[in-house]
């Protein structure tokens, strides 16, 4: 069974996917944690964000892996634990210029693919249910206001000692919502089969449980 969830940025996709997973004992996969790794080998390297030529080189070169752990899923690069690297406001705020890139998008969803063949998945993205996985048996769109979304980042950087103003976390988001949506090479969309789930108002726990409940329908 495949369950695609897509959706903006800070909806809480991947802290639904991975319960969800968890509970079926599903994999689970991030694909925003590849898009992010991409943009930070780029980093490394000093090779422009928008330098298409080499940034394939450097794909070429490199080895993108998941490994799953006990307190979760780790991504490594080479062989280098960047789980956490993938996660600063650089990367963030320029990831959205890697993914965009056609040939980038075109090499990691064939990994992605790859990865969902013959398992049970729970996948998390922007474009999983349109172009990653067409055929999962569950789409979930998962969305919420723009203010609800920049809170939750808020509350999460201060849990983490970062103290980044609420104003730019919400136009941080919706800065990247808007090249998410409008790049030319399958944008952010709700996949005309996907169910929208309005998490704005919704806690953790009821967002998994009404999840759960679309999942059993599909059984
Ligand atoms: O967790 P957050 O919403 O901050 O983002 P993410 O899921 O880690 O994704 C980071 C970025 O990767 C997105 O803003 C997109 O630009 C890109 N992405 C994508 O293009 N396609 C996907 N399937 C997943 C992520
Ligand atoms: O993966 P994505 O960027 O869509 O979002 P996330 O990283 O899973 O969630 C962003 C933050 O919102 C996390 O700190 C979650 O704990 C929180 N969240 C929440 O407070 N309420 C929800 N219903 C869903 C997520």
């Amino acid at each position: 069974m495949q369950i695609a969830i897509d959706g903006p940025a800070s909806a809480g996709k991947s802290t639904i996917a991975k319960l969800i997973a968890k509970n079926l004992n599903f994999v689970y996969c991030d694909t925003g944690a590849m898009y992010r790794t991409v943009t930070l080998l780029a980093k490394k390297h000093n090779v422009g964000y928008g330098d298409t030529l080499n940034i394939l080189k450097l794909m070429s070169e490199h080895k993108i892996h998941f490994l799953n752990k006990e307190d979760g899923q780790h991504v490594l690069l080479d062989d280098e634990d960047v789980s956490d690297a993938i996660r600063t406001e650089e990367i963030t705020n320029n990831v959205s210029q890697v993914s965009a890139i056609k040939e980038v998008r075109t090499e990691l969803v064939e990994m992605q693919r790859d990865l969902a063949n013959d398992i049970d998945i729970v996948m998390d993205g922007r474009d999983i249910g349109t172009t990653v996985l067409p055929h999962a048996e569950v789409k979930i769109f998962l969305i919420a206001s723009v203010e609800v979304r920049a809170q939750r980042r808020f509350k999460e950087n201060i849990e983490r000692g970062i103290d980044t103003p609420l104003k730019e976390l919400q136009d941080e988001i919706a800065a990247r919502d808007y090249k998410d949506s409008h790049r030319e090479i399958s944008p952010l969309k709700k996949a005309s089969d996907a169910i929208e789930v309005d998490t704005s108002d919704m806690t953790i726990e009821q967002v998994v449980e009404r999840v759960t409940e679309i999942v059993n329908e599909h059984k």
